[in-house]
């Protein structure tokens, strides 16, 4: 892999306004087809996140946890966002039309990504979230593929 399509960054949150934030910011930058990966365990703020990600993409509608919906669908902000939990689902029965939108021109925000590794395209934005202290949170942020790269440059910019 060129150096040029790797690019990791890491910042601190210090608290669910940060994250929020941080999420917003992100979500300005994104690009019709963006892929976003979530990792950190339950209460990390993948969820948190991804409402900050809807504001940044300009959604008023409050986000809320798809677990038990596994997709939904936003389609009122600047591109489509796609909120994906594949907490609930696995390999073998990923089989609802996923690639719809891992492939199509919204952005698509997964938490828990593992469970459906063989979806995910090679490039994108992986976050990964670790809890450091009840209000703080560790953020690294790592792009594969040179557009996304371009938009964790931008975003260290402004941080
Ligand atoms: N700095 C922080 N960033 C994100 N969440 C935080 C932070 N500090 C405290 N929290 C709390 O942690 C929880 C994160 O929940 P959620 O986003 O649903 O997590 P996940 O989707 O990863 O399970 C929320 O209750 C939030 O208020
Ligand atoms: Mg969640």
């Amino acid at each position: 892999m060129s150096n040029s399509s790797f690019f990791e960054i890491k910042c601190l949150s210090k608290g669910p306004q940060e994250t929020l934030a941080l999420g917003e910011k992100l979500g300005h930058l994104l690009f019709p087809g963006a892929i976003v990966l979530l990792n950190g365990d339950l209460g990390a703020g993948k969820t948190l996140f991804c409402g900050g990600l809807a504001k940044g993409l300009g959604i008023e509608e409050a986000i809320t946890s798809p677990t038990f919906n596994i997709l939904k669908v936003y389609e009122e902000g600047r591109l489509p966002f796609y909120h994906i939990d594949a907490y609930r689902l696995n390999q073998g029965s990923a089989d609802i039309g996923l690639e719809d939108y891992l492939f199509g021109d919204g952005v698509s925000a997964i938490e828990w990504p593992e469970f459906i590794a063989s979806y995910i395209p090679d490039n994108h934005l992986e976050i990964s979230i670790e809890p450091t202290g009840e209000n703080t949170r560790e953020f690294t942020l790592a792009a594969k593929g040179e557009k996304y790269v371009e938009v964790l440059k931008k975003l260290e910019a402004f941080l």
